[in-house]
């Protein structure tokens, strides 16, 4: 079976639009995306997310500043946002400039604007089983993986890959929902062995084809969050980390790239939006 990101985000924007139409006339869910520099992915993600969030009728807006923005000035940007109640999300697409912290960013985010889930707060609360913000590529393919298992209870999931933006917020999304959960990186020993033993299999590290068909059981489920550009007979194709074509007829179930858990990442900071939206709204009331 292939586990339709497209389908399913369209299903969960469709949800979030009728939620939003709902809502008073001058009451609506604002999302400000930060962008710096001209790095070419990111120039094409936050059109994406523009472009969604307008039509789910999102308040939706870029701001975009020059490479050489120095860290105060950005930090005095986001602190305006953070004090400017027609915005409830702010999300900075990463990665930044070399001269500017990361983490002195991300944490200058006030936690319940932070869309992207990756304030150390929200960082916490969901590994401590609270209430927070999740990272949207997890929360994606979590929904993903529901479409298919409704009990995940007991389960062998294996996260390939260990980044604070999928694998980490991965791994407690599926703790929660009672897996036993493998997390596998560069440093791991016999990844195919551990592989071959999963139900669940959560594929994030950016190699092209790297879980293969000889790899995963018959009744695997496999979400594949790898985005490769690679060449194949002369042209410039995107693949992601699982050899999907080789897999996709005899396994319960995988997701493909594209159609898989892109859209699926967009749909997610749309409902993370709303999600803000409605916080704010009741601690303001
Ligand atoms: N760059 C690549 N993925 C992401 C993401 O999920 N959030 C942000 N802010 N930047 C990214």
């Amino acid at each position: 079976m292939i586990i339709d990101g497209k389908k399913i985000a369209e299903e969960l924007r469709d949800k979030i639009k009728k939620d939003i139409k709902e809502l008073a006339i001058d009451k609506r869910p604002g999302l400000t995306v930060i962008l710096i520099g001209e790095h070419p992915a990111s120039q094409i993600y936050v059109k994406n997310k523009e472009k969604f969030a307008k039509e789910v009728g999102i308040n939706s807006n870029v701001l975009k500043f020059n490479e050489s923005i120095s860290e105060s000035e950005l930090k005095k940007e986001i602190n305006k946002l953070n004090n400017n109640s027609a915005v409830h999300g702010i999300l900075v697409q990463l990665p930044l400039p070399e001269h500017i912290n990361q983490k002195d960013i991300i944490e200058t985010i006030n936690p319940d604007k932070d869309v992207d889930g990756f304030h150390p707060i929200n960082v916490g609360n969901l590994s401590s089983g609270n209430d927070a913000m999740v990272p949207c590529t997890p929360l994606g393919c979590y929904y993903m993986i529901k479409k298919v298992i409704k009990d995940l209870s007991g389960l062998n999931a294996v996260v390939v890959g260990r980044s604070n933006i999928n694998g980490k917020p991965m791994t407690q999304l599926l703790l929660r929902e009672n897996c036993t959960v493998t997390i596998v990186h560069s440093k791991t020993k016999n990844i195919e062995k551990i592989c071959k033993n999963a139900d669940l299999i959560i594929a994030a590290v950016g190699k092209a084809h790297m879980i293969q068909n000889d790899w995963v059981k018959d009744t695997a489920v496999i979400i594949d969050v790898g985005i490769n550009r690679v060449k194949i007979d002369g042209k410039n194709k995107i693949v992601g980390d699982v050899d999907f074509q080789n897999i996709k007829d005899r396994v319960k179930g995988v997701s493909p790239v594209p159609g898989g858990v892109g859209p699926m990442t967009i749909a997610c900071l749309l409902e993370n939006t709303m999600k803000a939206f409605k916080k704010i709204s009741v601690k303001n009331n």
